[in-house]
Protein backbone atom coordinates (compact mmCIF):
# COMPACT_ATOMS: atom_id res chain seq x y z
CA UNK A 1 0.00 0.00 0.00
CA UNK A 2 1.50 3.07 -1.07
CA UNK A 3 1.31 6.76 1.54
CA UNK A 4 -1.30 8.22 -0.44
CA UNK A 5 -3.57 5.38 -0.75
CA UNK A 6 -3.57 4.48 3.09
CA UNK A 7 -3.95 8.51 3.13
CA UNK A 8 -6.91 8.20 1.26
CA UNK A 9 -8.65 4.87 3.34
CA UNK A 10 -7.94 6.68 6.05
CA UNK A 11 -9.93 10.21 5.23
CA UNK A 12 -12.67 7.84 3.89
CA UNK A 13 -12.84 6.34 7.23
CA UNK A 14 -13.41 9.85 8.68
CA UNK A 15 -16.75 9.95 6.97
CA UNK A 16 -19.31 8.81 9.75
CA UNK A 17 -22.22 9.58 7.16
CA UNK A 18 -20.66 6.03 5.55
CA UNK A 19 -21.33 3.90 8.89
CA UNK A 20 -25.11 3.09 8.61
CA UNK A 21 -24.47 1.48 5.20
CA UNK A 22 -21.61 -0.93 7.16
CA UNK A 23 -24.36 -1.83 9.36
CA UNK A 24 -23.83 0.73 12.10
CA UNK A 25 -26.41 2.92 14.09
CA UNK A 26 -25.47 5.93 14.85
CA UNK A 27 -26.47 7.69 17.90
CA UNK A 28 -26.84 11.03 17.27
CA UNK A 29 -27.83 10.14 13.61
CA UNK A 30 -26.06 11.69 10.82
CA UNK A 31 -27.63 14.82 8.64
CA UNK A 32 -27.93 16.79 5.50
CA UNK A 33 -30.77 18.33 3.67
CA UNK A 34 -32.39 17.80 0.44
CA UNK A 35 -31.68 21.66 -1.11
CA UNK A 36 -29.23 22.24 1.59
CA UNK A 37 -27.75 24.65 -1.13
CA UNK A 38 -30.24 27.14 -2.67
CA UNK A 39 -32.45 30.46 -2.55
CA UNK A 40 -32.97 30.47 1.25
CA UNK A 41 -29.21 31.26 1.71
CA UNK A 42 -27.94 35.01 0.94
CA UNK A 43 -24.56 33.36 -0.20
CA UNK A 44 -26.13 31.12 -2.67
CA UNK A 45 -28.42 34.15 -4.08
CA UNK A 46 -25.16 35.79 -4.56
CA UNK A 47 -23.10 33.47 -6.18
CA UNK A 48 -26.40 32.64 -8.44
CA UNK A 49 -26.69 36.30 -9.66
CA UNK A 50 -22.91 36.32 -10.54
CA UNK A 51 -23.73 33.05 -12.80
CA UNK A 52 -26.52 35.10 -14.43
CA UNK A 53 -28.72 32.04 -14.71
CA UNK A 54 -29.39 28.99 -13.03
CA UNK A 55 -28.02 26.48 -15.92
CA UNK A 56 -24.84 28.45 -16.22
CA UNK A 57 -24.28 28.29 -12.17
CA UNK A 58 -24.88 24.49 -12.79
CA UNK A 59 -22.05 24.57 -15.59
CA UNK A 60 -19.50 26.60 -13.91
CA UNK A 61 -17.44 23.90 -12.08
CA UNK A 62 -15.86 26.63 -9.88
CA UNK A 63 -19.01 28.67 -8.53
CA UNK A 64 -21.26 24.80 -8.57
CA UNK A 65 -18.80 23.80 -6.06
CA UNK A 66 -18.99 27.05 -4.39
CA UNK A 67 -22.25 26.68 -3.62
CA UNK A 68 -22.18 22.98 -2.77
CA UNK A 69 -19.53 24.48 0.07
CA UNK A 70 -21.95 26.80 1.25
CA UNK A 71 -24.23 24.97 3.99
CA UNK A 72 -21.45 22.86 4.59
CA UNK A 73 -19.75 26.03 5.99
CA UNK A 74 -22.52 27.23 7.98
CA UNK A 75 -23.63 24.15 9.51
CA UNK A 76 -21.01 21.79 8.95
CA UNK A 77 -23.81 18.92 7.53
CA UNK A 78 -22.19 14.97 7.19
CA UNK A 79 -22.88 15.19 3.69
CA UNK A 80 -22.29 17.62 0.98
CA UNK A 81 -24.41 17.02 -2.57
CA UNK A 82 -23.65 18.22 -5.68
CA UNK A 83 -24.56 21.63 -6.81
CA UNK A 84 -26.54 20.50 -10.04
CA UNK A 85 -30.26 19.38 -11.15
CA UNK A 86 -32.05 16.66 -12.09
CA UNK A 87 -32.61 18.36 -15.71
CA UNK A 88 -28.65 18.32 -16.79
CA UNK A 89 -29.60 14.75 -18.41
CA UNK A 90 -32.09 15.89 -20.75
CA UNK A 91 -30.43 19.42 -21.44
CA UNK A 92 -26.93 17.27 -22.44
CA UNK A 93 -29.29 14.63 -24.30
CA UNK A 94 -30.02 17.49 -26.63
CA UNK A 95 -33.32 18.58 -25.66
CA UNK A 96 -32.59 21.95 -24.18
CA UNK A 97 -33.89 22.65 -20.98
CA UNK A 98 -34.02 26.45 -19.84
CA UNK A 99 -35.54 27.65 -16.26
CA UNK A 100 -37.88 30.81 -16.32
CA UNK A 101 -37.35 33.09 -13.11
CA UNK A 102 -39.93 31.98 -11.02
CA UNK A 103 -41.67 29.97 -13.61
CA UNK A 104 -39.58 26.30 -13.08
CA UNK A 105 -38.18 24.64 -16.14
CA UNK A 106 -39.62 24.53 -19.83
CA UNK A 107 -38.91 22.20 -22.54
CA UNK A 108 -39.95 21.56 -26.00
CA UNK A 109 -42.03 18.78 -25.19
CA UNK A 110 -41.40 14.97 -26.88
CA UNK A 111 -44.43 12.86 -26.96
CA UNK A 112 -44.08 10.28 -28.95
CA UNK A 113 -41.68 7.55 -30.12
CA UNK A 114 -41.05 9.56 -33.02
CA UNK A 115 -39.72 12.49 -30.97
CA UNK A 116 -36.83 10.26 -29.69
CA UNK A 117 -34.74 10.47 -32.44
CA UNK A 118 -34.15 13.73 -31.72
CA UNK A 119 -31.93 12.35 -28.94
CA UNK A 120 -27.95 12.42 -28.90
CA UNK A 121 -27.39 9.83 -26.41
CA UNK A 122 -23.91 9.44 -27.52
CA UNK A 123 -23.17 13.13 -27.32
CA UNK A 124 -23.74 13.87 -23.58
CA UNK A 125 -19.86 13.94 -22.55
CA UNK A 126 -19.45 17.60 -23.11
CA UNK A 127 -21.86 18.88 -20.77
CA UNK A 128 -22.00 15.50 -18.01
CA UNK A 129 -17.71 16.53 -18.32
CA UNK A 130 -18.21 20.11 -16.36
CA UNK A 131 -20.68 18.50 -13.64
CA UNK A 132 -18.00 15.57 -12.99
CA UNK A 133 -15.34 18.77 -12.90
CA UNK A 134 -17.58 19.86 -10.02
CA UNK A 135 -17.29 16.53 -8.37
CA UNK A 136 -13.46 16.39 -8.68
CA UNK A 137 -13.20 19.88 -7.59
CA UNK A 138 -15.65 19.07 -4.70
CA UNK A 139 -13.96 16.05 -3.44
CA UNK A 140 -10.00 18.78 -3.27
CA UNK A 141 -12.41 21.05 -1.53
CA UNK A 142 -14.30 19.14 0.67
CA UNK A 143 -13.72 18.50 4.26
CA UNK A 144 -11.86 15.00 4.67
CA UNK A 145 -15.09 14.36 7.38
CA UNK A 146 -17.56 14.85 4.84
CA UNK A 147 -19.22 12.43 2.62
CA UNK A 148 -19.88 13.52 -0.97
CA UNK A 149 -23.32 12.68 -2.61
CA UNK A 150 -23.40 12.58 -6.40
CA UNK A 151 -27.00 12.19 -7.93
CA UNK A 152 -29.41 12.24 -10.79
CA UNK A 153 -33.10 11.82 -11.42
CA UNK A 154 -35.06 8.70 -11.93
CA UNK A 155 -35.81 7.56 -15.02
CA UNK A 156 -39.65 8.23 -14.51
CA UNK A 157 -39.34 11.44 -13.05
CA UNK A 158 -37.08 12.89 -15.72
CA UNK A 159 -39.43 11.51 -18.07
CA UNK A 160 -42.32 13.60 -16.35
CA UNK A 161 -40.20 16.97 -17.41
CA UNK A 162 -39.33 15.45 -20.53
CA UNK A 163 -42.88 14.92 -22.21
CA UNK A 164 -45.03 17.30 -20.29
CA UNK A 165 -42.08 19.87 -21.04
CA UNK A 166 -42.18 21.58 -17.64
CA UNK A 167 -43.99 20.70 -14.25
CA UNK A 168 -46.78 19.72 -13.77
CA UNK A 169 -49.19 18.78 -11.08
CA UNK A 170 -50.26 15.12 -12.18
CA UNK A 171 -47.66 14.26 -14.80
CA UNK A 172 -50.76 13.77 -17.34
CA UNK A 173 -48.21 13.88 -20.50
CA UNK A 174 -46.21 11.18 -19.10
CA UNK A 175 -48.99 8.74 -17.64
CA UNK A 176 -50.84 8.81 -21.05
CA UNK A 177 -48.04 8.16 -23.47
CA UNK A 178 -47.20 5.29 -20.96
CA UNK A 179 -50.61 3.78 -21.38
CA UNK A 180 -51.00 4.85 -24.83
CA UNK A 181 -47.96 2.76 -26.37
CA UNK A 182 -45.93 1.15 -23.51
CA UNK A 183 -43.50 -0.26 -25.71
CA UNK A 184 -42.59 3.12 -27.46
CA UNK A 185 -42.12 4.86 -23.68
CA UNK A 186 -40.20 1.73 -22.51
CA UNK A 187 -37.35 3.01 -25.39
CA UNK A 188 -37.09 6.70 -23.66
CA UNK A 189 -37.04 5.09 -19.78
CA UNK A 190 -34.28 2.14 -22.00
CA UNK A 191 -32.54 5.48 -22.81
CA UNK A 192 -32.71 7.18 -19.58
CA UNK A 193 -31.60 4.22 -17.65
CA UNK A 194 -28.23 4.01 -19.54
CA UNK A 195 -27.57 7.58 -20.14
CA UNK A 196 -28.20 8.25 -15.79
CA UNK A 197 -25.66 5.24 -14.74
CA UNK A 198 -23.44 6.79 -17.27
CA UNK A 199 -23.99 10.42 -15.64
CA UNK A 200 -23.69 8.61 -12.07
CA UNK A 201 -20.68 5.96 -13.23
CA UNK A 202 -19.09 9.58 -13.85
CA UNK A 203 -19.64 10.85 -10.61
CA UNK A 204 -18.06 8.01 -8.43
CA UNK A 205 -14.89 8.13 -10.75
CA UNK A 206 -14.87 11.66 -10.13
CA UNK A 207 -15.02 11.23 -6.28
CA UNK A 208 -18.61 10.78 -5.31
CA UNK A 209 -18.86 8.52 -2.23
CA UNK A 210 -22.73 7.84 -2.10
CA UNK A 211 -25.63 8.69 -5.02
CA UNK A 212 -29.38 9.34 -4.24
CA UNK A 213 -31.71 8.70 -7.12
CA UNK A 214 -35.00 11.25 -6.54
CA UNK A 215 -37.83 9.98 -7.68
CA UNK A 216 -40.20 12.93 -7.35
CA UNK A 217 -43.21 11.94 -9.38
CA UNK A 218 -43.38 8.13 -8.07
CA UNK A 219 -46.49 9.11 -6.40
CA UNK A 220 -48.31 9.57 -9.41
CA UNK A 221 -48.80 5.93 -10.45
CA UNK A 222 -51.17 2.79 -9.61
CA UNK A 223 -49.01 0.03 -8.21
CA UNK A 224 -48.46 -1.87 -11.24
CA UNK A 225 -47.65 0.97 -13.07
CA UNK A 226 -45.20 2.06 -10.27
CA UNK A 227 -44.24 -1.33 -10.71
CA UNK A 228 -42.85 -0.88 -14.62
CA UNK A 229 -41.69 2.88 -14.23
CA UNK A 230 -40.44 3.11 -11.40
CA UNK A 231 -39.10 -0.51 -9.89
CA UNK A 232 -38.08 -1.62 -12.85
CA UNK A 233 -35.57 1.22 -14.31
CA UNK A 234 -34.23 1.69 -10.62
CA UNK A 235 -33.61 -1.94 -10.18
CA UNK A 236 -31.42 -1.70 -13.44
CA UNK A 237 -29.73 0.95 -12.61
CA UNK A 238 -29.07 -0.29 -9.35
CA UNK A 239 -27.72 -3.44 -10.84
CA UNK A 240 -25.73 -1.86 -13.31
CA UNK A 241 -24.06 0.43 -10.77
CA UNK A 242 -23.36 -2.37 -8.48
CA UNK A 243 -21.30 -3.65 -11.35
CA UNK A 244 -19.59 -0.88 -11.99
CA UNK A 245 -18.95 0.51 -7.91
CA UNK A 246 -20.20 -2.33 -6.11
CA UNK A 247 -18.89 -0.44 -2.26
CA UNK A 248 -21.01 2.71 -3.65
CA UNK A 249 -24.38 2.80 -1.37
CA UNK A 250 -27.08 4.02 -3.53
CA UNK A 251 -30.41 5.99 -1.90
CA UNK A 252 -33.65 6.19 -3.55
CA UNK A 253 -36.25 8.37 -3.67
CA UNK A 254 -39.53 7.00 -4.07
CA UNK A 255 -41.79 9.95 -3.17
CA UNK A 256 -45.13 9.12 -2.71
CA UNK A 257 -44.57 5.66 -3.18
CA UNK A 258 -46.52 4.81 0.52
CA UNK A 259 -47.41 1.51 0.89
CA UNK A 260 -45.21 0.25 -2.21
CA UNK A 261 -41.72 1.87 -0.70
CA UNK A 262 -41.04 -1.89 1.18
CA UNK A 263 -41.45 -3.40 -2.20
CA UNK A 264 -39.87 -0.68 -4.08
CA UNK A 265 -36.86 -1.46 -1.46
CA UNK A 266 -36.62 -5.18 -1.40
CA UNK A 267 -36.79 -5.26 -5.27
CA UNK A 268 -34.25 -2.64 -6.00
CA UNK A 269 -32.17 -3.55 -4.10
CA UNK A 270 -30.66 0.34 -3.09
CA UNK A 271 -29.07 0.60 0.63
CA UNK A 272 -31.17 3.34 1.35
CA UNK A 273 -34.24 4.74 1.06
CA UNK A 274 -35.21 8.39 1.97
CA UNK A 275 -39.24 9.21 3.04
CA UNK A 276 -41.31 11.75 2.11
CA UNK A 277 -43.18 13.68 4.85
CA UNK A 278 -46.11 11.70 4.71
CA UNK A 279 -44.69 8.57 5.88
CA UNK A 280 -45.75 7.96 9.17
CA UNK A 281 -42.99 7.03 12.02
CA UNK A 282 -44.01 3.62 12.52
CA UNK A 283 -44.12 2.55 8.68
CA UNK A 284 -40.50 4.44 8.36
CA UNK A 285 -39.17 2.08 11.40
CA UNK A 286 -40.33 -0.95 10.04
CA UNK A 287 -39.18 -0.14 6.85
CA UNK A 288 -35.55 0.04 8.60
CA UNK A 289 -36.17 -3.80 9.54
CA UNK A 290 -35.18 -4.36 5.99
CA UNK A 291 -31.70 -4.09 5.14
CA UNK A 292 -31.74 -0.54 4.17
CA UNK A 293 -30.42 2.63 5.83
CA UNK A 294 -33.38 4.83 6.13
CA UNK A 295 -33.78 8.35 5.51
CA UNK A 296 -36.19 11.53 6.30
CA UNK A 297 -38.51 13.07 7.19
CA UNK A 298 -38.87 16.62 8.82
CA UNK A 299 -41.62 18.47 7.05
CA UNK A 300 -39.86 21.37 4.77
CA UNK A 301 -42.70 23.85 6.08
CA UNK A 302 -42.01 23.09 9.72
CA UNK A 303 -38.50 24.43 8.86
CA UNK A 304 -40.05 27.46 7.86
CA UNK A 305 -42.27 27.67 10.98
CA UNK A 306 -39.40 26.38 13.73
CA UNK A 307 -40.44 27.37 17.21
CA UNK A 308 -41.58 24.77 19.50
CA UNK A 309 -43.44 22.59 16.98
CA UNK A 310 -40.00 22.16 15.03
CA UNK A 311 -37.98 21.36 18.19
CA UNK A 312 -40.94 18.45 19.04
CA UNK A 313 -41.35 17.04 15.85
CA UNK A 314 -37.42 16.74 15.55
CA UNK A 315 -37.24 14.71 18.68
CA UNK A 316 -40.35 12.50 17.28
CA UNK A 317 -38.23 11.59 14.55
CA UNK A 318 -34.99 11.09 16.65
CA UNK A 319 -37.10 8.87 19.00
CA UNK A 320 -39.16 6.67 16.28
CA UNK A 321 -35.80 6.03 14.33
CA UNK A 322 -33.60 5.07 17.93
CA UNK A 323 -31.29 2.50 17.16
CA UNK A 324 -32.52 2.15 13.67
CA UNK A 325 -29.54 2.95 10.63
CA UNK A 326 -31.56 6.42 10.40
CA UNK A 327 -29.83 9.67 8.55
CA UNK A 328 -31.65 13.02 9.49
CA UNK A 329 -33.68 14.57 6.66
CA UNK A 330 -36.34 16.20 5.53
CA UNK A 331 -38.90 14.80 3.41
CA UNK A 332 -38.79 17.19 0.49
CA UNK A 333 -36.08 20.02 -0.06
CA UNK A 334 -35.84 23.34 1.93
CA UNK A 335 -38.02 25.67 0.56
CA UNK A 336 -36.62 29.22 -0.12
CA UNK A 337 -38.72 31.03 2.77
CA UNK A 338 -36.46 29.11 5.26
CA UNK A 339 -34.88 31.16 7.88
CA UNK A 340 -31.23 29.78 7.80
CA UNK A 341 -31.20 30.30 11.95
CA UNK A 342 -34.14 27.63 11.85
CA UNK A 343 -31.66 25.31 10.22
CA UNK A 344 -28.77 26.00 12.67
CA UNK A 345 -31.47 25.24 15.36
CA UNK A 346 -32.48 21.99 13.86
CA UNK A 347 -28.82 20.47 13.19
CA UNK A 348 -27.69 21.52 17.22
CA UNK A 349 -30.97 19.71 18.19
CA UNK A 350 -30.19 16.47 16.29
CA UNK A 351 -26.52 16.67 17.49
CA UNK A 352 -27.60 17.39 20.84
CA UNK A 353 -29.41 13.77 20.47
CA UNK A 354 -32.33 15.03 22.84
CA UNK A 355 -34.34 11.69 22.00
O1 LIG B 1 -28.76 21.24 -2.69
C1 LIG B 1 -29.20 20.30 -3.41
O2 LIG B 1 -30.13 19.57 -3.06
C2 LIG B 1 -28.49 19.99 -4.71
C3 LIG B 1 -29.01 20.54 -5.89
C4 LIG B 1 -30.37 20.13 -6.45
C5 LIG B 1 -31.19 21.04 -7.14
N1 LIG B 1 -32.24 20.36 -7.67
C6 LIG B 1 -30.92 22.48 -7.27
C7 LIG B 1 -31.99 23.41 -7.72
C8 LIG B 1 -30.99 18.87 -6.52
C9 LIG B 1 -30.59 17.55 -5.90
C10 LIG B 1 -32.18 19.04 -7.31
C11 LIG B 1 -33.09 17.94 -7.65
C12 LIG B 1 -34.31 18.23 -8.44
N2 LIG B 1 -34.48 19.16 -9.43
C13 LIG B 1 -35.50 17.48 -8.33
C14 LIG B 1 -35.71 16.30 -7.42
C15 LIG B 1 -35.99 16.70 -6.00
C16 LIG B 1 -37.29 17.41 -5.81
O3 LIG B 1 -37.20 18.63 -5.46
O4 LIG B 1 -38.34 16.82 -5.99
C17 LIG B 1 -36.42 18.03 -9.25
C18 LIG B 1 -37.85 17.55 -9.47
C19 LIG B 1 -35.76 19.07 -9.95
C20 LIG B 1 -36.31 19.90 -11.07
C21 LIG B 1 -36.33 21.33 -10.77
N3 LIG B 1 -35.20 22.13 -10.56
C22 LIG B 1 -37.47 22.17 -10.63
C23 LIG B 1 -38.91 21.71 -10.76
C24 LIG B 1 -37.00 23.46 -10.35
C25 LIG B 1 -37.83 24.72 -10.22
C26 LIG B 1 -38.49 24.82 -8.91
C27 LIG B 1 -37.63 25.57 -7.95
O5 LIG B 1 -37.45 25.11 -6.82
O6 LIG B 1 -37.18 26.67 -8.35
C28 LIG B 1 -35.58 23.41 -10.26
C29 LIG B 1 -34.67 24.52 -9.98
C30 LIG B 1 -33.64 24.33 -8.92
N4 LIG B 1 -32.87 23.21 -8.76
C31 LIG B 1 -33.22 25.31 -7.96
C32 LIG B 1 -32.19 24.72 -7.21
C33 LIG B 1 -31.39 25.37 -6.11
C34 LIG B 1 -33.75 26.72 -7.86
C35 LIG B 1 -33.22 27.50 -9.01
C36 LIG B 1 -32.81 28.91 -8.74
O7 LIG B 1 -31.78 29.17 -8.09
O8 LIG B 1 -33.49 29.77 -9.28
Amino acid sequence: MTGTGSLAIEAVRKRRFLAPFNGDSLSPPSIWLMRQAGRYLPEYRATRGEAGSFLNLCYNPALAAEVTLQPIRRYGFDAAILFADILIVPDALGQPVSFEAGEGPRLAPITDVAGLATLKADQTGEKYGLIWETVARLRQDLPDETALIGFCGAPWTVATYMVGGRGSPDQAAARAWAYRDPEGFQRLIDILVDVSVDYLDGQVKAGADVLQIFDSWAGSLPDNELARWVIDPTRAMVEKLKALHPGVPIIGFPRGAGASTAEFVTATGVDGVSCDTAMPLCAMRELGELDVVVQGNLDPLLLVAGGDALDQRIDEILAAMKGRRHIFNLGHGIVPETPPENVARLVERVRKGSA
